[in-house]
């Protein structure tokens, strides 16, 4: 499986005097087990962007495909699956099973394939499916909603995972779980972040695209993106502090030899590369 956005190009209410020019030349693409991060600030572009790769509406220019072939919307039949930002505000079942059966469901599976991929998608998430399968999806924390919404997608057992802030509203806890369960859904699917916060995400992407007003400022590799952090300010985003603390320690004289995402390494380089300046 390969999903490929080239040159995307969305403009909102084309030809009229409301028109918005939302996404400009964006280029991407994923395979199964990849992490493809989209960061950009509010209003860059981003759910534009998950809505276009998701099939939801096709884009103004360019070409949206899955394994060469162009993405139909009618025929996608969850092979995508997007998890909306606040995910938890679509459920609407009785009960926590039958909301992440629906999909399955709907799709054709069997009564008995469906129950299996439920009780799959909800351990995914880290829900007994035995305690959390039959209680309210309205008498549940917000953080175990939120779960059980991804798990909702997650049941359709889609090759492509699309994910629109994943984290936000959640408290650190909160994060730490979902970015966990994002990270081990690779295995199964190739997954598409799309987030302002890159601090969470930014460790396990092997790809990373930067947007400023629709238009792409960064892609490349997680290396690259570390070799130059300056298209952070470029895309309007703050410099995860990971990184904005060694940047000001070379600015204090202490050599680093280069950046990393990890804290512990961080303090470690700082630390020898004090030693050094000696
Ligand atoms: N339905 C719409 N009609 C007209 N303009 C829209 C519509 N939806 C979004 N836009 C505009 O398109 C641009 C991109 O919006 P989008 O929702 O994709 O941004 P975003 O990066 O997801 O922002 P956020 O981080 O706030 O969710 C913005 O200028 C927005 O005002
Ligand atoms: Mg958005």
């Amino acid at each position: 499986m390969r999903l490929t956005l080239e040159d995307i190009g969305y403009t909102y209410g084309e030809g009229t005097s409301f028109a918005v020019r939302a996404l400009d030349g964006v280029t991407l693409s994923l395979d199964r087990g990849e992490l493809v991060l989209v960061l950009g600030a509010t209003g860059s572009g981003k759910s534009t962007l998950l809505r276009i790769a998701a099939g939801l509406m096709p884009p103004t220019e360019g070409r949206v495909a899955i394994d060469g072939n162009a993405l139909d919307a009618s025929r996608v039949g969850g092979r995508v699956g997007l998890v909306f930002q606040n995910p938890q505000t679509q459920l609407f079942a009785e009960t926590v099973e039958a909301d992440v059966e629906f999909g399955p469901r709907n799709l054709g599976m069997s009564e008995e394939e469906a129950r299996g991929t439920v009780r799959e998608a909800l351990e995914a998430v880290d829900l007994d499916p035995d305690e959390f399968g039959p209680r309210s999806p309205f008498a549940l924390s917000g953080g175990e909603a939120h779960r059980v919404a991804i798990a909702g997608v997650l049941a359709m057992r889609p090759e492509v995972l699309l994910f629109d802030e994943p984290t936000a509203g959640l408290d650190a806890w909160g994060r730490d779980a979902v970015t966990g369960i994002v990270a081990s859904l690779r295995a199964h699917a190739g997954v598409v972040v799309v987030t302002h916060d890159a601090e969470g995400f930014l460790g396990m992407a092997d790809h990373i695209v930067m947007l400023a007003d629709g238009r792409p400022v960064f892609t490349g590799s997680r290396e690259e993106l570390l070799a130059d952090p300056s298209c952070f300010e470029q895309a309007g985003l703050r410099v995860p502090d990971v990184l904005r603390t060694q940047i000001l320690a070379e600015e204090r004289g202490i050599r680093l030899g280069g950046y990393t995402l990890e804290v512990v390494e961080a303090a470690d380089r700082m630390a020898r590369g004090r030693g050094a300046g000696r």
